[in-house]
């Protein structure tokens, strides 16, 4: 069914975000028949526009980011919905003005005989040193005020804080006006159909879940690899690095739900508290773990598998010439807890590495004892499921089969599931689940202040270390290469080896 009526208000409506993700998002809504016949967009900028101009702005890119099965006809729908007004975000007065036009854009809804009821999200598409300043004067002039029968809402984009205690200062800031219920912080990994499709497959199906621990897991790779540099985006990337930007965000997002036990329901509460019972289990690197458990790099210049020539990392826009971000972060984390006590969750992220490709790989343990003659233990693959998160996404199990012929001879063989083959492809921005569910009031895949502070609790050791001790060697790896010879070797030295991805 369509979400309740509302006015969705983009702050940072100018930028990147909206016309890329946040309007494409709102066209596969609305061509779904999701969103509210009462419904809205307001965009707020600085830029000197009018609804006319600004939906010109949009529409230019459109077609572009919705991709194939662009509709003009779903566009058009959309279209007569979306309002500008120019703000200045830090002057009070202009919030105001902000009242106003809302109470107009309601009337307006009211004489189309559908209200929008005086339902306003928020969405903040701004950096976040402006989330606290907008919310206070949000909260000035009564806008996240909740009254009877209406709701108001407020989507924060990452990054939330760069560190545990300016996460909890930022917290702090957005708890000045708000209760915890308003705040819809967002992770669009969890808008991502193959990472909620990994609490489906444990939980939904009899046979995974007593395979699901210490017993029969012998570890668990995360990779998040982008071939990708880092664009246009320099200036925000020296300050985060790969670690800030990914892990305490993105590749826990993929630990918590392949680690957690099973929640009671689907609800909000039940699903956090079961995740954050995980980052809890998680026990922080100590200093000397670091400098074992925790692997950097930057990327030099190279050639990508498509033959193309890359540039360093210091050579990108807005970066320093002798940069000591990293680009690359690899760690191995243990978990305290009954299910997972000693098996490693290794974890990888990183800029131009050889391909853009996430995925989880499950190694299970060998069989105890190899009876087929010819066939040795060593030489086999270990039983490995692999959840493909992006592209191709699916899910591929490899075990040992017979290789037919006279002799018993086993070879690893695949089994594979492809979300296409089954289910079309949808195209989605992984924005549209996360602002529809949003617009519901549904919070499960949005992140609680405790879950943000525990992310950075577990890499707080390691940031504090790579701060104290500047890397003496990067760049360290190739651009389109796997990242630095450390990264293997960390898992080298417990007999393992990364899965090799084609
Ligand atoms: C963002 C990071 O949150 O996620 C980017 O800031 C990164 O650096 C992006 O490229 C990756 O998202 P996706 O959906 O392409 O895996």
């Amino acid at each position: 069914p369509p979400a309740t009526p509302n006015v969705m208000i983009i702050f940072g409506a100018g930028g990147d975000l909206t016309r890329r993700k946040l309007v494409p998002a709102l066209y596969h809504l609305c061509a779904a028949g999701l969103l509210p016949e009462s419904f809205a967009m307001l965009g707020l900028d600085r830029l000197e526009l009018d609804d006319d101009s600004f939906r010109e702005r949009i529409a230019e890119k459109m077609a572009e980011s919705v991709g194939d099965g662009f509709s003009l006809d779903v566009w058009e729908r959309l279209r007569g919905r979306l309002h500008y007004m120019r703000i200045d975000m830090l002057d009070g007065q202009d919030y105001e003005q902000l009242c106003e036009r809302l109470t107009h854009i309601d009337a307006l809804k009211q004489h189309d005989e559908h209200s929008t009821e005086g339902n306003y999200l928020f969405y903040l598409a701004v950096p976040p040193s402006l989330f606290g300043p907008i919310t206070d004067r949000l909260g000035e002039v009564g806008l996240l005020h909740e009254s009877d029968g209406d709701w108001r809402r407020v989507i924060i984009e990452k990054p939330f804080g760069r560190d545990l205690e300016s996460a909890v200062a930022l917290n702090d800031a957005l708890h000045r006006n708000m209760n915890e219920e308003q705040i819809y912080r967002i992770d669009h990994y969890l808008g991502k159909e193959t990472v909620q499709n990994i609490m489906v497959f444990r939980f939904a199906n009899g046979f995974i879940e007593p395979l699901w621990n210490r017993h029969h897991i012998d570890h668990v790779q995360i990779t998040v690899a982008e071939s990708v540099g880092v664009e246009h985006r320099g200036a925000y990337y020296e300050e985060a690095g790969a670690l800030r930007d990914m892990i305490p965000n993105h590749l826990l997002v993929l630990l918590g739900f392949l680690a957690m036990d099973p929640p009671n329901s689907f609800e909000a509460e039940a699903v956090r508290e079961e995740i954050n019972k995980v980052l809890d289990a998680i026990t922080p690197l100590t200093p000397e773990q670091v400098l074992t458990h925790a692997v950097r790099g930057q990327y030099g210049a190279g050639t990508m598998a498509n033959g193309e020539q890359v540039g360093a990392y210091r050579d990108s826009p807005d970066v320093d010439s002798e940069s000591r971000t990293e680009t690359f972060a690899a760690l191995k984390l243990q978990m305290d807890n009954w299910r997972w006590a000693g098996v490693p969750f290794y974890l990888r992220t990183g800029k131009r590495l050889a391909t853009q490709y996430t995925e989880v790989a499950i190694q299970f343990k060998r069989a105890p004892t190899m009876m087929f003659q010819d066939t040795d233990t060593e030489q086999l693959e270990p039983d490995m499921l692999v959840l493909r998160i992006q592209p191709n996404e699916g899910i591929q199990m490899s075990f040992g089969a017979k290789i037919p012929g006279p002799k018993m001879q086993v070879g690893t063989v695949n089994m594979d599931f492809c979300y296409e083959d089954y289910f079309g492809n949808k195209p989605a921005t992984g924005y549209e689940t996360l602002i529809y569910d949003c617009m519901n009031g549904d919070a499960t895949l949005f992140k609680h202040a405790d879950t943000v502070e525990k992310g950075w609790e577990i890499v707080q050791s390691v940031m504090d270390v790579w701060h104290a001790l500047p890397p003496r060697d990067f760049p360290n790896y190739q651009a389109g290469t796997w990242g630095p010879c450390a990264a293997g070797e960390l898992l080298r030295r417990d007999g393992r080896r990364w899965r090799r991805i084609e």
